[in-house]
């Protein structure tokens, strides 16, 4: 049985609501701010007035990117003039909900242009598995939550619908699928990247047990599939042929490209630091015990990230008031479920940041060798 793999597995769901209900990547990446602002401040900026890049990889609707971008910027306008330009490049895949995030730029209160004449904002609708940029052409890049997404889906997940829960060979191609991304994904940048640039990257985290903090919400949203088959709302088959193409990658994993000179290519490995995130939506529970206020940011944080790519299993895919019956359906079986058991979604924060090696040193230790 083949499993739906295309251009669009991965797109969050449109008309904003990834914006509206992605507080737990928000989240991640405000605990990453201390290491992009310190990456910034190392990146090798030259004393000419060419513009500096941004890339923004994997940037969805841009409500998350408004932070870390406010915050590169002004770091780089600590140690260059105003009249410098600076471009800051979104991309995502060529069906992700542009229209959203271009009325974020332009209309946000926090939008980070504001008081920023030579501030360019352009989007790629692209995937970060081609080449994005020119080689040598990117000072900064940041990419949150979204190298957790595969270039493909290997195949089935007999009984669930997530890599975490499959076993065997199945959970073996998963894994192989995700070390050869990671490699493609760092050796595209590293060709994108200028000498001196940096590259944070900003992931879900695993503890030292594997444990993502998801488990949980994936399970109870696996039962409330099973029950619409046996409700009749989708086809067995349907169901079968639903996984996501995501695999939480473990520290080990993260740094086998590293391992053998600490470093990969032109890239070297600067940080590699976990930190745990609690579960804000749980914070708010415990102030005013509101079990469906919590139940619903959950489950529509789960919708709007992850059942745009289940309903492209469904049989008419490319219908969307189908889609939309489908996501409302499941929504509601899965907050019935979550409200049995209240739980917090506590997680965790894998960051790193990679240096593009200094063309002229690196040069230098190879005609010395
Ligand atoms: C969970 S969102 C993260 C958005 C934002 N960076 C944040 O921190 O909230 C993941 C984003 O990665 C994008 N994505 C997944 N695979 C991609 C690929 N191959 N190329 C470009 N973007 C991709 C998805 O379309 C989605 O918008």
């Amino acid at each position: 049985m083949s499993v739906t793999s295309g251009p669009d597995h991965g797109v969050m769901e449109g008309k904003g609501s990834y914006n509206r209900h992605s507080r737990i990547p928000a989240g991640g990446g405000a605990l990453a701010l201390p290491l992009l602002e310190e990456a910034v401040r190392k990146i090798e900026l030259d004393d000419g007035n060419a513009p500096v890049v941004i890339a923004d990889y994997g940037s969805s609707q841009g409500k998350n990117s408004l932070t870390p971008m406010r915050a590169a910027i002004r770091v780089l306008r600590e140690r260059m003039d105003t009249d410098r330009p600076v471009f800051v490049f979104h991309i995502d895949q060529s069906t992700n909900d542009f229209n959203t995030l271009f009325e974020v730029l332009t209309t946000d209160p926090e939008r980070y242009a504001l008081d920023e004449p030579n501030l360019f904002s352009c989007a790629i609708g692209r995937s970060f598995y081609e080449t994005v940029f020119p080689p040598g052409h990117v000072h900064l890049g940041w990419c949150s939550y979204a190298a957790v997404w595969l270039s493909r889906i290997p195949g089935p997940i007999p009984g669930h619908f997530v890599a975490h829960r499959s076993t065997g060979d199945v959970h073996a191609a998963f894994e192989r699928q995700a070390a050869q991304d990671w490699e493609a994904f760092l050796s595209l940048r590293a060709r994108e990247l200028r000498s001196g640039g940096r590259l944070v990257v900003v992931l879900p985290g695993l503890d030292d047990e594997g444990e993502s903090g998801f488990a949980d919400l994936f399970d109870h949203a696996n039962r409330a599939l099973t029950e619409m088959v046996d409700a009749r709302e989708i086809r067995a088959e349907e169901r079968e042929r639903m996984v996501l193409g995501t695999y939480p990658r473990r520290r080990c994993e993260l740094l086998a490209p590293f391992r053998a000179r600490g470093q990969f290519q032109d890239l070297r490995l600067e940080r590699c630091d976990l930190a745990s995130l609690p579960d804000a939506a749980w914070a708010d529970y415990e102030r005013d015990g509101n079990v469906e206020a919590l139940v619903s940011k959950h489950a529509l944080f789960f919708r709007s990230v992850f059942v745009p790519s289940l309903a492209l299993s469904l049989a008419q895919a490319q219908d969307a008031a189908r889609c939309r019956i489908f996501a409302d359906h499941f929504e509601n079986r899965l907050k019935q479920r979550l409200a049995t058991q209240p739980a917090p979604l506590d997680s965790f924060v894998q960051t790193m940041v990679l240096a593009r090696q200094n063309d002229v040193k690196r040069d230098a230790v190879r005609s010395s060798k």
